[in-house]
């Protein structure tokens, strides 16, 4: 069976001009939402990517069986943002586990505990992964919940359930991420009434019965995650490099560390400039990850790579997940220098010579440190397992030759 690897001869410097596509991580919330609304919905920008694939044939399969099918939800995250529209709806629904990203234990517990605040009841069908049906026949209640942890889907999970619940539901210690606002836009232009979103306490007036309606097309925001890992890309051989679409306020954080290790950049309105960054210095800083606007995790293992290359030591501090340094062993067989301290720290010694070797991606984002690490290093790196790149980064081998990487699917 043939299976694609990226293959990459290092060492060559970027030039020239990149546009930022739609952002996956807003784009999958709100093509979920659909279940909430009467009839189609018209979305623009949607990234090319496999996950945008998934969530739609997600949607395809639950049209025609009214299931969420266990196969495809086990291949990423966000399937289990289609359970908040569906059980507000349809007063049922049944679920597998979400898979995805091996980047931790991923449990769901604040979503099931969130659907009971609103009056579901939630039965354990199976294991191994486990199942659930979760019922409100007599619909949802609005519900005064407090997250015990920050969660992105599961804010957004919870918000969509609430739009059709009966009353007011306040959800408190909510997920500031970007993309929670982005989809309480696009809600609301069908009729919901959010309040709040992007701030730690969401409003939601529940409208039992009564159905979304869209109104006019939806333009899926610029990924500001494909922005920064861009920007690291430049940072470190970026000889004449524009990126466009690069939204500055939704990288307060990474932009700041960017500048703390002496990367030279210019912001002109969306777009990010590099002139000779390559020849920069970078000097070592510590990364904290963090809920927004901290420094987001799905830049941390991109980041440790540019932090190779920066003069002096550096302390990594992964926070939200338990496993997302299990890339390290990888770059340090490539000749960097990482101390793995704990499973949420390490400490990079720089600057050193990457070389070129055969690589498994195990997940999108330490994916794509590696494709960063084989453009820098010396010789050839082969990439396998793409389809964990191809699920977040549209076309990337494609857009990466175009600015000079000597980069092919082979
Ligand atoms: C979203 O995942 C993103 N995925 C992730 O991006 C991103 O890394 C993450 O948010 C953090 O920013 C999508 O938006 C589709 P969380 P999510 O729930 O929602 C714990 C990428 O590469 N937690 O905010 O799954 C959890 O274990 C992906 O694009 C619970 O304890 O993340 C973690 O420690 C990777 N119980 C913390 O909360 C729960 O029920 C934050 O996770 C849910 C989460």
């Amino acid at each position: 069976m043939f299976v694609a690897k990226l293959r990459i001869m290092g060492g060559k410097l970027l030039e020239g001009e990149i546009e930022v596509k739609g952002s996956k991580n807003a784009a999958l919330p709100i093509l979920a939402s659909s279940l909430l609304f009467k009839e189609k919905i018209q979305i623009q920008n949607l990234p090319e990517i496999e996950d945008v694939q998934r969530i739609n044939e997600l949607l395809d399969a639950f049209n025609l069986t009214g299931k969420i099918d266990k196969k495809i939800a086990n291949r990423l995250r966000a399937s289990i943002l289609l359970a908040g529209p569906a059980l507000a709806r349809f007063g049922q629904v049944e679920f597998p586990h979400p898979g995805g990203c091996l980047i931790g234990t991923r449990p769901i517990d604040v979503f099931l505990e969130g659907w009971r605040a609103m009056g579901a009841e939630i039965k354990l069908l199976g294991r191994a992964p486990e199942e659930y049906i979760i019922s409100a026949l007599r619909g949802l209640s609005g519900s005064d919940y407090t997250f015990k942890i920050p969660s992105v889907t599961g804010t957004e999970a919870l918000m969509m359930s609430a739009v059709l619940a009966k009353g007011t539901t306040l959800l408190k210690n909510a997920a500031l991420e970007p993309e929670i606002k982005y989809l309480a836009d696009f809600l609301n232009a069908g009729g919901a009434g959010i309040s709040g979103a992007g701030t730690p306490t969401i409003k939601i007036e529940g409208r039992p019965g009564e159905l979304l309606k869209c109104t006019a097309p939806f333009a899926v925001p610029p990924d500001r995650i494909e922005a920064g890992s861009f920007a690291i890309l430049g940072a470190l051989c970026g000889k004449n490099l524009r990126i466009k679409n690069f939204i500055a306020e939704e990288l307060p954080t990474f932009l700041a560390l960017l500048s703390n290790v002496g990367a030279e950049y210019i912001l002109e309105g969306n777009a990010l400039i590099f002139k000779n960054a390559y020849k920069k210095t970078l000097r070592a800083s510590n990364v904290t990850t963090k809920e927004f606007p901290g420094f987001p995790t799905d830049l941390q293992a991109p980041f440790t790579t540019l932090l190779t290359q920066a003069e002096g030591q550096s302390l990594v501090h992964e926070t939200i997940f338990e496993g997302r340094l299990n890339y390290i062993e990888d770059l340090n067989r490539m000749g960097a220098e990482i101390t793995l301290c704990d499973p949420h720290r390490a400490i990079v010694r720089g600057p050193v010579k990457l070389t070129g070797r055969g690589l498994e991606s195990p997940d999108i984002r330490a994916g794509l440190a590696f494709i960063i690490a084989g453009i820098i290093a010396d010789g050839e790196t082969n990439i396998g397992n793409i389809y964990q790149i191809d699920r977040g980064y549209e076309r990337i081998d494609e857009r990466l030759r175009v600015l000079g990487t000597d980069i092919k699917r082979v």
